[in-house]
């Protein structure tokens, strides 16, 4: 039985999703349940990475873990290994290897060292930005058809999060990813105002992007975002290694499917932006 993690969130969501259609034993984690929206007759257990203790029922039965970063890897890894779990799939970041002394970089890293010496089998998915952070959006598409973002024509490969649960689902379910580091992207790097102009026709909607400065951006985000956060995004969004400009192959490699564009991503998602 794999047990995920972040199972009301936008990966751990899709991996739920995929996990149950093939038919795979799962269950979910979640801190609250009441509050989570799993989907009816998904197996769930409550339980918090900050209380380790509070996992021992999640873990019982489990063989394998698909784990979110929580700052507290050592010791809830150790309960994993006590409950009998084997086989870790871990959600990094790709700033472990493009930008490792920013803050997303150093905690990812942290945490894949304190993975790596837990002595479970491990696999770490590093992926670019998601494209679901632009449901961010919906807020000021509930006012009016502008939407407002800085970095205008700066553009990312956003990944559709189904994509990284399908990678996260294969070396989950198959032999042949023990140790490895997945870097994970969409399939062509897209800018904000591209991005605006999908969801506008995802959801058949005229959208108009306005740019606003760096400044605007991190007041606003600062509203529900910890201040080392909104730094570090904004200078991976606003200032790109060539790195993390490049679409990579991996999410084909390892799944034997193209990874989908954030026009497909939308799409699946327009709901969400209604
Ligand atoms: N967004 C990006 O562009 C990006 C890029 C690279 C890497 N990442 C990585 O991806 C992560 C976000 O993934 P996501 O978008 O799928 O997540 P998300 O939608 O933000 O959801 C977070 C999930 O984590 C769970 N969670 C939070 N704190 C927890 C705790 N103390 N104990 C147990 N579960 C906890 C929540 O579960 P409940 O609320 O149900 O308990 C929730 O399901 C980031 O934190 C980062 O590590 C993100």
């Amino acid at each position: 039985m794999i047990l995920v993690s972040g199972a009301s969130g936008n990966v751990g969501g899709e991996l739920l999703r995929q996990l149950r259609t093939e038919g795979t034993a799962v269950r979910a984690l979640t801190r609250n349940a009441a509050r989570a929206g799993l989907p009816a007759g998904t197996g769930v257990a409550e339980g918090d990475f900050s209380d380790p203790r509070s996992l021992t029922k999640a873990f019982s039965g489990a063989d394998a873990l698909f784990l979110m970063m929580s700052g507290n890897e050592t010791a809830v890894l150790a309960e994993a290994a006590r409950a009998g779990i084997r086989r870790v799939v871990f959600l990094s970041s790709m700033a472990v290897d493009t930008r490792p002394d920013s803050f997303i970089g150093r905690v990812h890293r942290e945490a894949e060292q304190a993975i790596a010496a837990s002595g479970l089998e491990w696999t770490f998915l590093r992926p670019g930005q998601f494209a679901s952070n632009t449901l961010s959006w919906r807020e000021q598409l509930a006012g009016g058809d502008v939407v407002r973002t800085p970095f205008a024509r700066v553009g990312l490969p956003a990944i559709h999060p189904g994509d990284i649960a399908a990678v996260a689902r294969t070396a989950l379910t198959q032999d042949g990813h023990a140790g490895a580091a997945h870097s994970l992207t969409g399939p062509e790097a897209i800018t904000p105002v591209e991005q605006v102009a999908a969801v506008g026709r995802a959801i058949g909607r005229e959208l108009r992007h306005e740019e606003i400065t760096a400044e605007q951006a991190a007041e606003q985000m600062s509203a529900h975002m910890p201040p080392e956060i909104v730094a570090a995004s904004l200078e991976f969004l606003g200032d790109p290694t060539d790195a993390e400009t490049q679409a990579l192959p991996v999410v084909e490699k390892v799944t034997g499917k193209p990874a989908r564009t954030f026009e497909e991503w939308a799409r699946d998602n327009a709901d969400s932006f209604r």
